[in-house]
């Protein structure tokens, strides 16, 4: 897929990549290995745990949620999962791992906003390997969204690729030297300490804390 599908024509371009499970698997985290899925979302909790924390009482929301991958681990332990994505492909794939998880919970979105959830109605919000995939300003509008549906007091965490890391500067210098006209519309594009700081803060997030790791720039905040 080159330039022909416009990069935030989200729904188009998502739904295309996830038709199979092997497609969508492989789009989500380059590999089908459900074992390595489970432990790399295991490592995915250990964030959560470090930055928003889990408690039992939690409504969690996840923005592009994919194939369940963090849902099939993170539902047991809250009260409600609720995973939406722009792909309908992606939800009826997620649908068929969360099986047997009756809180987990999963909702179509238009790739633009949460308009199905209703204000102040979540505790904490994420969305991980997500903001590569989008435009500036389609990131921040999902940090708005994410206040607006979370409670007073809820947490939100956002993750992407670091442009000022070893390993994001090699992902940004492979993508340049494809051909302008041949990128693919879902390439990952890189963020950077200041732009998810500057995000979350124009938001109006309190206790915005920002920090990296290899490869990753990661923040989280707490609603007013
Ligand atoms: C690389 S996958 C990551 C999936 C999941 N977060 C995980 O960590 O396993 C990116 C996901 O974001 C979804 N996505 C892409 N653009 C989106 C948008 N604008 N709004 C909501 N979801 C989107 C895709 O359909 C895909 O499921």
């Amino acid at each position: 897929m080159g330039m022909s599908q416009l990069r935030a024509d989200y729904k188009t371009v998502w739904t295309s990549l996830s038709t199979t499970k092997e497609d969508a698997y492989m789009v989500v985290s380059g590999y089908t290995d459900e074992e390595k899925f489970h432990a790399d979302a295991e490592d995915t909790l250990d964030i959560l745990r470090a930055t928003t924390g889990i408690n039992s009482d939690d409504v969690f929301l996840e923005i592009g949620c994919g194939v369940g991958r963090v849902g099939r681990v993170l539902a047991p332990l809250v009260r409600e999962w609720i995973g939406c994505d722009v792909s309908p492909n992606m939800i009826t794939l997620a649908g068929r791992r969360l099986i047997g998880l009756p809180n987990a919970r999963l909702q179509e979105i238009s790739g633009y906003d949460l308009q199905p959830i209703p204000d102040a109605s979540v505790d904490v919000v994420y969305t991980t390997v997500v903001f590569m995939h989008l435009e500036e300003w389609d990131r921040y509008t999902y940090v708005l969204e994410a206040m607006r549906v979370l409670k007073p007091g809820g947490r939100f965490y956002c993750d992407n690729a670091d442009i000022a890391s070893d390993a994001g500067w090699a992902m940004f210098e492979a993508s340049r030297k494809i051909a302008p006209g041949s990128r693919p519309s879902h390439i990952s594009k890189c963020s950077s300490v200041p732009e998810i700081d500057a995000f979350l803060r124009r938001a109006g997030f309190k206790d915005v804390k920002v920090a990296t790791r290899p490869m990753w720039v990661y923040g989280c905040g707490v609603k007013p």
